[in-house]
């Protein structure tokens, strides 16, 4: 499936829930947002069937993000469903890890290939202020867990905020070089209210790495994954960096993902408001080919490029990001 900009979409990255058991601070905001009821989010058969009727017109790889995907009751079960249909080749999570620890093993079993984890600081003061409340021991198990049932590659998502110390870039540093875990550096994307301050740039964060005394950046061409992240090694570690630059150098050209949201809606950008609703087809008794229709109308719909960086435009987004899932 092509869009009118020559991008092949094979990727849909599903949202199974608007909860999480954090409320981090570029995410979601203290109050105000509205949690959506029982009726208002969609089954897990009816995203099944969503995902069941993509993957036989193109769709090889789903994410699941949320919210937070491990706060929703039954999704050991649901992945083994999506793993059963055999015609996803790439079952990914992104999760805040916290509750990985004790599920990671039956992750792992139902056919899940690997996770993306948050990770922001490596200081639980600031974890917790980051995350309202999150504590830090628990996410570094989540991660110790993954690596160790094999849901790997595992990556990490730092968001670069004015949070993060050079103590931390260190530690990453460090990661690196004991672990085949890559690191990933994430421009703040300002999504609904600007709750914390910026940090570092990419370009800062290269220039500390390259300076630390253990060897300089080299980009690697084969980018493992399906997402914005272009990657470099460092001389004899078995990790690496990723940096996914949103804002200073967009990746829209090869934008290859639609979103489904928990209650319903397909977006063809994470970074516009635009939105189309699937749930009350579902919900309607549509056939599988009047809901591919549905997800057709909106690939062809996909902007050529998302209008965040151009101030002529500002943008104000329905959404915070934990309603659509990064
Ligand atoms: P893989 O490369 O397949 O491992 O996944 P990914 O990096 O695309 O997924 P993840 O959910 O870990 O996202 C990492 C960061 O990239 C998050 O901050 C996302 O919000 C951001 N991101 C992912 N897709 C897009 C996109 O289409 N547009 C923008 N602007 N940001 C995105
Ligand atoms: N800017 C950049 N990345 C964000 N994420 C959440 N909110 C933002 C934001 N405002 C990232 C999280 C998580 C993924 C789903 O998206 O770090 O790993
Ligand atoms: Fe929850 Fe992830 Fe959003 Fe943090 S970034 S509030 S962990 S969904």
């Amino acid at each position: 499936m092509y869009d009118c900009h020559n991008r092949q979409i094979n990727y849909l990255r599903v949202s199974v829930t608007d909860r999480c058991n954090f409320r981090c601070v570029y995410c979601m905001p203290t109050q105000g947002v509205k949690m959506l009821s029982h009726e208002g989010i969609l089954s897990y058969e009816e995203f099944l069937r969503i995902i069941k009727i993509l993957s036989n017109r193109g769709v090889n790889k789903i994410r699941l993000t949320g919210g937070e995907p491990l706060v929703r009751k039954g999704i050991i079960e649901f992945i083994r469903n999506i793993t059963a249909l055999q015609t996803i080749t790439d079952l990914s999570m992104t999760t805040n890890g916290s509750l990985l620890a004790p599920m990671a093993a039956q992750l792992k079993a139902a056919g899940l290939t690997r996770v993306n984890i948050s990770l922001d600081t490596i200081n639980p003061e600031r974890f917790r202020q980051i995350t309202r409340g999150g504590e830090l021991a628990q996410t570094l198990e989540g991660i110790e867990a993954a690596l160790a049932v094999g849901l790997t590659p595992v990556k990490l998502n730092v968001v670069l905020t004015n949070q993060i110390t050079e103590q931390d870039i260190a530690y990453f540093l460090d990661l690196v070089h004991r672990t085949p875990i890559a690191v990933r550096f994430i421009e703040y994307m300002p999504i609904g209210e600007v709750q914390i301050g910026p940090g570092p740039s990419i370009d800062e964060v290269k220039t500390t790495i390259n300076s630390s005394g253990r060897g300089v950046l080299k980009p690697v061409l084969d980018i493992y994954g399906n997402g914005p992240a272009k990657y470099y090694t460092l001389p004899q570690a078995p990790g690496s960096f990723g940096f996914i630059t949103p804002l200073s150098d967009h990746f829209c050209g090869v934008c290859n993902r639609i979103r489904l949201t928990a209650d319903g809606k397909f977006k063809p950008c994470l970074l516009s408001n635009q939105e189309v609703d699937v749930k009350s087809a579902l919900r309607n008794g549509a056939s599988d080919d009047e809901i591919a229709e549905i997800f057709y109308h909106v690939i062809k719909s996909k902007p050529q490029e998302h209008s965040l960086t151009n101030a002529a435009e500002p943008t104000q987004f329905f959404r915070k990001m934990s309603q659509i899932g990064g």
